[in-house]
């Protein structure tokens, strides 16, 4: 799966914060970050946005991002798709670069949590081999959120290359 021709990849710094709060607002609403809780997780841990290559602005508005801390256990951040821009497998390549980008990072065991109505999300982390370990009662509020996990060792191991290959 590649990106579409129109977007490029960036991993946004802090000063990326005023554009990313505004893509958080259309995507999350009320629960979005303040610019300046972007402007402090941009500096604290691995995002990856996907940025229109034609833009009339400097600093123009991504159409997607994903964060995750990264250690032995990575942990999901954030991840969301501009209402028009989803349906496109936008949001597939993006947790496939956070994931990437975990392993890389030396990371063995990806989590995260979820609404447990959110079904477009339900549906895409487990199309990448998560599975529900918990329940974290009224997490969003009113509702209950599912924590989800993923081994990387075992997700590694699948993608190994057949016996007696050299790398
Ligand atoms: C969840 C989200 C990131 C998915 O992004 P997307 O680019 O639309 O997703 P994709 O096109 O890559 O779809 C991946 C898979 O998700 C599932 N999916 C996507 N949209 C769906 C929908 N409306 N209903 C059910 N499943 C859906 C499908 O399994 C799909 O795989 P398929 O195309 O092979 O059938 C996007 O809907 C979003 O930004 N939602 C709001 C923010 C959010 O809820 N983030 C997750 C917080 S934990």
């Amino acid at each position: 799966m590649r990106l579409p021709p129109d977007l490029t990849r960036i991993t946004p710094t802090p000063g990326w914060a005023p554009v990313l709060a505004r893509l958080d607002r259309a995507i999350f609403a009320g629960e979005a970050w303040s610019e300046a809780a972007w402007r402090d997780e941009l500096g604290a841990a691995t995002f990856i946005a996907y940025v229109p290559l034609q833009a009339a602005s400097a600093l123009p508005t991504p159409v997607a991002v994903g964060g995750i801390s990264i250690g032995p256990d990575a942990n999901i951040l954030t991840l969301g798709v501009s209402p028009e821009r989803r349906g496109k497998h936008l949001g597939s390549l993006l947790l496939d670069d956070l994931l990437t980008a975990a392993r890389l990072g030396g990371a063995t065991t990806a989590f995260l949590e979820v609404r447990v109505t959110n079904a477009p999300a339900l549906a895409l982390y487990r199309s990448r081999g998560f599975d529900v370990v918990g329940t974290r009662p009224r997490y969003y509020g009113g509702e209950d959120g599912y924590i989800m996990r993923l081994d990387l060792g075992a997700e590694a191991a699948r993608v190994e290359p057949a016996p007696g290959r050299r790398m």
